[in-house]
């Protein structure tokens, strides 16, 4: 197989998989340093380098989704939160095996446009979600819950700067999805 035919099928197997569908058996800590080393690797404009990882498993990544859900709770009005939302937060981990918070460090002083740093942090994510592919973990990107609120960046400690980029959770499913485009490639594109 050519290289292009291997990294295609990569892409096009990776899914977004939720933790509801992973199966709870937990992936080995070298395969996360793995997929980590591959994401220190994505292209960065002036080598800032502005992706960091949190890393959690087992107990830690519990006390996280039941933090995760009891500041939603606390910061979402009492008219629109709800308990199956609160407890979908708080099953998070039960599930999946390991959560990745992927953070942008914005560098002090730089001339690079926060935009950039981003979009650097962006190709780091996914590379690690295609570097778990190729190992057969399952990935979901999430934005959900309180990711963007201020409370969030503040349980994590981040600078006023920083940016939480999303929660992936990695883990083993038996599930596989087939994907799906609105449109193809062509339709978006303008050849000059
Ligand atoms: C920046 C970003 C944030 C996302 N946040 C969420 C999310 O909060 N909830 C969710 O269900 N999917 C989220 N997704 C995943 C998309 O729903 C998913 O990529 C899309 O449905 C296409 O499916 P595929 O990834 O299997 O191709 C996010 C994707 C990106 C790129």
């Amino acid at each position: 197989m050519s290289a292009f035919d291997t990294f295609k099928d990569i892409v096009l197997n990776r899914r977004t998989i939720k933790p509801g569908q992973m199966n709870g058996q937990i992936i080995p800590e070298q395969d996360i340093k793995d997929i980590l080393e591959l994401a220190n690797w994505a292209p960065t404009h002036g080598r800032t380098e502005p992706w960091r990882f949190l890393v959690l498993s087992g107990e830690n990544l519990h006390k996280f989704c039941d933090h995760h859900a009891q500041l939603y709770w606390a910061n979402t009005p009492e008219d629109v939160r709800t308990e199956t939302k609160a407890n979908t937060l708080a099953n998070m981990g039960k599930k999946a095996s390991h959560l990745i918070i992927t953070i942008m460090k914005r560098t002090p002083d730089t001339k690079i446009i926060v935009e950039e740093e981003y979009a650097a942090v962006a190709a780091a994510t996914q590379t690690m979600l295609l570097a778990a592919t190729a190992k057969g973990i399952a990935s979901f990107w999430s934005t959900g819950g309180m990711t963007h609120h201020p409370a969030m960046k503040m349980y994590l400690e981040l600078d006023e700067a920083d940016l939480l980029m999303g929660l992936i959770y990695l883990g083993y499913s038996d599930e596989h999805r087939a994907g799906t485009r609105k449109s193809s490639s062509e339709d978006k594109t303008i050849w000059i």
